[in-house]
């Protein structure tokens, strides 16, 4: 096994951030699209102020070339126990021990920082193990939870999405609002109620995720921060005859990628499933999408295996499974 450095990478500095985002773009080869995001769009992410979270990149050397990449994230206003890691080496410096020796590090400073809980995760082709899958099991993980990631091909669906809404009833009185990345004032405390129901509801298998507190403070910071980000949302609320905001669900794309974009959440209250609203909110955002941006051609999603009916609204509008997401966890 080769001797690797592993340094902490500073993303404010750029001469380390781009060789750092070169080997971890790089793992692009090694899957069937291009999973990660190009340069602007990770430089933005990673210079950007994240009051929620304290996030650290490190590099493995190998004399001047970064041969992996770590992305080790603390939350700071909730799940205080646990850490979150995207650990990638590109395909051709596998096998070496870089992974091992990001993977001590970042071990040693969740310990240091007091954390019990390390979750990551690892994709593979559909049915299939990949690297990561074996990384994790030579290496100690638990298998914790099981998603499915989906593309819309919208070169391919795109059509039949329109003809998907033209067959939509009337919602049984519910209604679909739609907005960017700021919800309106009048809907803010109930996506705020949807937001903090969220890691209860959705399924998270062994995962140990804690629910979290949305505040209408909150949400507003987070609304700053996308938008400092340069991200793009088409948001949709569905509404109660009552007023309550019953659902809620976004896509977002981020210039200059805007040829693809990414599903961030869908969920409808307990009380109000059942009324086709999930598709309903998700046809809406993807209208939006769409006319805003007619360069875009895919649309990336991942859930639980296990969600049967996100599963089904996926299915009726286009989305297929690229790969399988395997996410591990470990307690330290
Ligand atoms: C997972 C990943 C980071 C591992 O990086 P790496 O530098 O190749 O890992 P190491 O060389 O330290 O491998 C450590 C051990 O994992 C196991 N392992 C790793 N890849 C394996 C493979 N393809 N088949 C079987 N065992 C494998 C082996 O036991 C290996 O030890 P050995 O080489 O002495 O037999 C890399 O494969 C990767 O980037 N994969 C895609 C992204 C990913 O899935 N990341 C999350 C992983 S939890």
């Amino acid at each position: 096994m080769s001797t690797f450095e592993i340094r902490v990478v500073d993303p404010a500095d750029e001469s380390r951030l781009k060789p750092w985002w070169v080997a971890a773009h790089e793992t692009n080869t090694d899957r069937p699209y291009d999973a990660y995001p190009g340069w602007e769009v990770t430089r933005a992410r990673l210079t950007a102020d994240d009051p929620e979270h304290d996030i650290t990149l490190l590099a493995a050397y190998d004399g001047d070339e970064v041969v992996g990449t770590a992305e080790l994230w603390f939350g700071l206003k909730d799940n205080l126990h646990l850490a979150e890691l995207e650990l990638l080496v590109p395909p051709r410096h596998r096998r070496r021990g870089a992974g091992t020796a990001l993977l001590n590090d970042v071990e040693r400073r969740i310990k240091e920082a007091g954390r019990t809980h390390l979750v990551t995760a690892a994709p593979s082709l559909p049915g299939a193990d990949s690297d990561g899958t074996h990384f994790a099991a030579a290496r100690g993980f638990a298998n914790a939870h099981f998603e499915e990631l989906k593309n819309l091909d919208l070169t391919q669906y795109g059509d039949g999405l329109d003809a998907l809404a033209a067959e939509q009833g009337d919602l049984d009185g519910y209604r679909i609002v739609t907005f960017g990345v700021w919800a309106p004032d009048e809907l803010v405390d109930g996506v705020c109620g949807l937001l903090s129901d969220f890691m209860d509801d959705v399924p998270l298998g062994e995962l140990a995720f804690e629910s979290s507190t949305w505040t209408p403070e909150r949400l507003r910071a987070a609304e700053r921060r996308r938008e400092e980000r340069g991200k793009v949302i088409f948001s949709a609320a569905a509404i109660a005859p009552d007023g309550a905001v019953a659902g809620l669900s976004d896509v977002g794309t981020t210039p200059p990628e805007t040829t693809k974009a990414e599903i961030g959440l869908t969920m409808v209250g307990r009380e109000h499933r059942g009324h086709g609203l999930g598709l309903a909110m998700k046809l809406a955002t993807h209208r939006e999408l769409r006319a805003a941006y007619p360069e875009c051609q895919r649309v990336e999603t991942g859930n639980a295996g296990v969600n049967q009916h996100m599963n089904a609204i996926n299915e009726r509008m286009g989305y297929r499974i690229v790969e399988d997401f395997h996410e591990y966890q470990k307690v330290l």
